[in-house]
């Protein structure tokens, strides 16, 4: 079949990204797992910068529209992979987000390795103290959430991808990394 071209800058994004959005995941479920407080400043270092690369990512999803699908599946497999696909780049929006907004509620502040963005904001006891501790607690709850729900989207879509590969035989796959 036919296939229609996905440009480079598209495949390095959704590549950077999804290898990006995997090794958060994986880095935030074992530090927060194993309480490894010394990893949390990489994480949100990774995360922010990550972020700026998602960004990019949907200024060119909105100019350009999704990558026309190339399958003969049924109609139904198009409905899911676009709510697949909206679920992930929302979810890859959200979640730095919402760590970004729990940072800064809890008084840790923001900063991108050794360069500060936002001072913390020490107590007394010289540990962070929240501004808005409310807002701290959802923020950490959403991001909680939609780690789990974006889990979820990522499996149902590499099974997508696997299925159209091995099963269709068609060039969902190979367009994405340029071989079609
Ligand atoms: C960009 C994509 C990101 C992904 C996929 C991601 C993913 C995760 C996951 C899965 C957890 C474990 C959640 C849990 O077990 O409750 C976590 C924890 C955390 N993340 Fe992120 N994160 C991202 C970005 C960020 C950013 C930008 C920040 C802050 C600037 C951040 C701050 C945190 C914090 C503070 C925790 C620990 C929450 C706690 O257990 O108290 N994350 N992250
Ligand atoms: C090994 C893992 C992955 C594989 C094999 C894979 C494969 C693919 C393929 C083949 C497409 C093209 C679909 C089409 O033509 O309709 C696609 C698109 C897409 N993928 Fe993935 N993907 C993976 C991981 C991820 C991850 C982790 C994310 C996000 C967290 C993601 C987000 C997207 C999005 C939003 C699209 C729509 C097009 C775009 O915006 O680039 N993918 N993926």
């Amino acid at each position: 079949m036919e296939s229609k071209p996905v440009s480079r800058l598209e495949m390095s994004l959704h590549w950077t990204i999804a290898a990006g959005i995997v090794g958060l995941i994986g880095l935030g479920l074992f530090m927060s797992e194993t309480r490894s407080f010394s990893l949390y400043d990489i994480h949100k270092s990774i995360g922010l910068l990550l972020f700026m690369i998602i960004a990019v990512r949907v200024v060119v999803r909105l100019n350009k529209g999704w990558p026309e699908s190339i399958s003969d599946g049924p109609a139904w497999e198009h409905v899911v992979a676009r709510f697949v696909h909206w679920a992930l780049i929302l979810g890859t929006v959200i979640m730095p987000l919402s760590g970004l907004l729990d940072a800064l509620m809890s008084g840790q502040g923001l900063s991108i390795f050794a360069l500060e963005l936002v001072a913390g904001n020490p107590g007394e006891n010289g540990r962070p103290q929240a501004l808005n501790e409310g807002l701290a607690e959802m923020a950490e709850e959403v991001h909680h959430y939609t780690g789990y729900a974006l889990i979820a989207a990522i499996v149902l879509h590499v099974a997508g991808a696997l299925k159209h590969h091995l099963v269709d035989g068609d060039n969902t796959l190979r367009r994405m990394v340029g071989r079609s």
